[in-house]
């Protein structure tokens, strides 16, 4: 039997469930017996959906899991069991295929431990919406764009008098400015090209540009994890991206502070919904004036800029690339020290597990 293997479950703080094939309670550690205030026995002889009483957030939970052989957290669940009021909570859920078993396991936290998982789930569906919408935008821009540059040049040759042409001109030259500007948003969509490599490798390709472009006055800090493992990931795109954040610090620091990139290696990092048993932190921290009030919600959007000639597509560009290896970018920021931390997955064998 599965719950044989596990032991250790009944140690834990968080309320822990195995649930069978048909969604049958096979085992409650302790912590979920005082979470439920039920006993193991009565818990053991019924079937999730009977115990909360419909809970259609977490069979979904379950059925997806189980759909795609990984991790799964719902973060907003609801359940009522019997006469009590309802609890809020959130619930990863595990497939633990252990060949004669197909089960899941089930951790419910109460809601206010997830805040911060909630939060970045949150952000990151709603970037990729904003990427969709943006896309979609610059799209339906392009293609009449191209008919009206086109009618305005038929128009040049067929004008009467050749002054007008500085009109029809007017109007090739701006459906151009704004042809190059879509085009520039459609980020380029090359298919990212993985190999192994060293987080620090990349950082110092990153520190070896800014020297280059920043004259003295800039201090730049290195506190590297030697431990940190490789990771696999297209270099090229993970440069961009950590050049497009250290760079925006520099500018802020007007080229006079101290950069500081620090790595670690993060345990059991959840990350973009998933679980991951070793994640790369990458840490860029300066120490210029912080991130401006009014552009913080939407600094990872493009077109955002605080700075005067800045286009906005550094960090959205920068977000592209990292929630494409699966990894996230946050910030934290106050005038003396703004930081963005990085997080990317680190290949392991029983990562998604
Ligand atoms: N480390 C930082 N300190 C202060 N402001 C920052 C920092 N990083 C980014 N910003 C702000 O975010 C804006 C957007 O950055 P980005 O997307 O790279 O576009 P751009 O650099 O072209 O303005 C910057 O213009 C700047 O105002
Ligand atoms: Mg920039």
């Amino acid at each position: 039997m599965l719950t044989a293997a596990l032991p250790g479950l009944d140690l834990l703080a968080t309320a822990v469930m195995l649930v069978d094939e048909r969604a049958r309670v096979m085992y409650v550690n302790p912590a979920a017996e005082n979470l439920f205030e039920m006993g193991a026995r009565q818990l053991k002889s019924h079937g999730v959906v009977e115990i909360f009483g419909g809970a259609e957030r977490l069979v979904a939970a379950m059925a997806y899991a189980r759909a795609n052989a990984c991790s799964y957290t719902e973060h907003d669940l609801e359940l009522t069991l019997g006469a009590r009021t309802a609890l809020h909570l959130s619930c990863c859920v595990t497939p633990v295929d252990e060949r004669q078993e197909r089960a899941l396991l089930l951790e419910f936290r109460p809601i206010d431990q997830r805040l911060k998982v909630d939060r970045e789930e949150r952000l990151l569906n709603q970037n990729l919406a904003n990427r969709e919408l943006i896309r979609n935008l610059a799209h339906e821009i392009k293609n009449p764009l191209g008919g009206i540059r086109g009618a305005a040049q038929l128009l040049q040759r067929e004008l009467p008098r050749p002054q007008l042409a500085e009109y029809t001109q007017v109007i090739i030259d701006e459906a151009d400015r704004l042809q190059a500007l879509m085009d520039r948003l459609l980020t380029p969509h090359r298919l990212p090209q993985p190999r192994s490599f060293s987080v620090h490798e990349a950082l110092e390709r990153v520190r070896a540009v800014l020297r280059a472009e920043t004259p003295e006055g800039l201090v730049i800090e290195r506190d590297y994890d030697v431990s940190l493992p490789p990771i696999v990931a297209d270099m090229e795109q993970i440069i961009q991206a950590l050049l497009n954040i250290a760079r925006n610090a520099v500018q802020a620091m007007q080229g006079r502070g101290t950069l500081t990139l620090k790595t670690r290696v993060a345990r059991q990092a959840i990350i973009a919904r998933r679980r991951h048993r070793h994640a790369a932190r990458i840490e860029i921290i300066d120490t210029g004036p912080g991130i401006a009030e009014s552009i913080r919600d939407k600094l990872f959007y493009p077109l955002v800029s605080g700075r005067d000639g800045g286009s906005g597509l550094g960090l959205s560009i920068a977000q592209t690339y990292i929630n494409q290896h699966g990894g996230t970018i946050e910030f934290e920021s106050r005038p003396g020290r703004t930081s963005f931390v990085i997080h990317l997955p680190i290949a392991d064998a029983t990562s998604n597990a």
